[in-house]
């Protein structure tokens, strides 16, 4: 079942879940939260019972004054949204979107998530850690991308869960193993590259409701701009969505760090659009608010040639995000971002800028045996070494 129509799936599903219930199947790790009380509920009473959740981050996450970067940036004023420890099993920008979408799996009586991504998908990793831990078969169909050390432990993290996984090439053969998996899988539920359909996005319109609860608290300044790394723009739109509720002049820019067909103004558009109408239809009272217009910019300086390709300044970041951060340093998101948020800060030096920062600091246990723990179609992405 593809991951594309949230509301009318959610209307055939009757689909209930709520802040503190847990889905249909018992949490398999202690890793994973009993409850926690979500600030879109509380901000949409109407909206809790009317789409599927479940409880799986850690959170709030810490926001945090970042010292430690401001010589690297050569400005002040810069602060940092941990949501890469959403979660110990594997945090990032994946976990609160996974609570709506596997609470969805989990209401239609799916047995075996199938996704795809990218060699390093931390998409995939996720759906294989959550899936598994939530007593899930999953299989993922991989595309090429350049290996990398950071491609390299994603999959044996992959491997790692028990997830099937599938080398799929191109994308035209990826798209052929995808279907044959779903055809053979026992009861799937799909997850699209990414997982950025609208109900699992509105997991960032509460991250964003979250940020502004530590706001009040004093625990952050409202930021002026805040820098998120965009893959297929659903983290951008939730957040850009998120601050239009708050009625905060905040601008959202993504770094795109896909091809610009994947992340672009009007996929975020539509993807704010489909959130609007979803809230509309399970929370009418969210119809009648009139909303200030949604702000947010992607910035396509940091791509380069394109996905996971490294460029100049992502190489040089790598060692600064390890260093400055305390995240891993990879060419595809973190590095690509930071490399960015210099460049941004730099052109607003009078702005409060805050970084969200995407990809889990929690690093996940990894198969042993290298290449020989997954299928052979993987060897090659193992010979010899990785240039970054
Ligand atoms: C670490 C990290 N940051 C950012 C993104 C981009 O998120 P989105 O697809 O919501 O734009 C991804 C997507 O996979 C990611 O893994």
């Amino acid at each position: 079942m593809p991951d594309g129509d949230d509301e009318e799936r959610a209307d055939r599903a009757g689909a209930v879940g709520s802040a503190g219930s847990s889905g249909a199947r018992p949490a398999a790790s202690p890793t994973l939260p009993a409850s926690r009380e979500l600030p879109l509920f509380a901000e949409l009473p109407e909206l809790a019972g009317q789409v599927p959740w479940r409880p799986l981050a850690h959170a709030p996450t810490p926001v945090v004054p970042c010292g430690a970067i401001e010589g690297y940036l050569g400005r002040g004023g810069v602060w940092i949204k941990r949501d890469d420890l959403s979660s110990p099993l594997y945090g990032g920008n994946k976990v609160r979107r996974f609570e709506f979408l596997l609470a969805d799996a989990e209401r239609r009586g799916a047995r075996t998530l199938v996704t795809v991504g990218g060699l390093a998908s931390t998409q995939v990793t996720a759906t294989a850690l959550f899936g598994r831990a939530l007593g899930f078969a999953v299989t993922a169909v991989l595309f090429d991308q350049p290996i990398s050390r950071f491609g390299r432990s994603a999959l044996l993290a992959d491997a790692a869960s028990g997830a099937e996984l599938v080398h799929g090439g191109g994308y035209a053969t990826t798209a052929f193993r995808a279907i044959r998996a779903l055809r053979r899988a026992d009861r799937p539920y799909f997850i699209l590259p990414g997982a950025s359909s609208a109900l699992p996005c509105l997991g960032y319109v509460d991250a964003m409701l979250e940020l502004a609860e530590q706001v009040r608290r004093g625990e952050a300044p409202r930021p002026d701009r805040i820098i998120v790394p965009s893959g297929t723009g659903g983290t951008l739109a939730g957040l850009a969505l998120g601050a239009a509720v708050l009625g905060w002049p905040t601008t959202i820019v993504g770094v795109r760090i896909t091809d610009r067909i994947a992340s672009n103004r009007t996929i975020v558009r539509y993807e704010i659009g489909s959130m609007k109408r979803l809230l509309a239809r399970r929370a009418p009272r969210f119809a009648r608010r009139r909303l200030p217009p949604v702000r947010f910019e992607i910035d396509h300086r940091a791509v380069g040639p394109g996905y996971g390709m490294p460029t100049p300044a992502s190489l040089a970041a790598i060692p600064e995000v390890e260093r400055l951060i305390g995240v891993p340093g990879e060419v595809t998101y973190s590095a690509k971002a930071l490399a960015a948020l210099r460049g941004i800060g730099q052109e607003h030096p009078r702005e409060t800028i805050l970084l969200w920062q995407t990809l889990s600091s929690a690093r996940p246990a990894l198969a042993e045996g290298g290449a020989a723990a997954l299928p052979p179609g993987f060897a090659r992405f193992f010979e010899g070494d990785v240039a970054f």
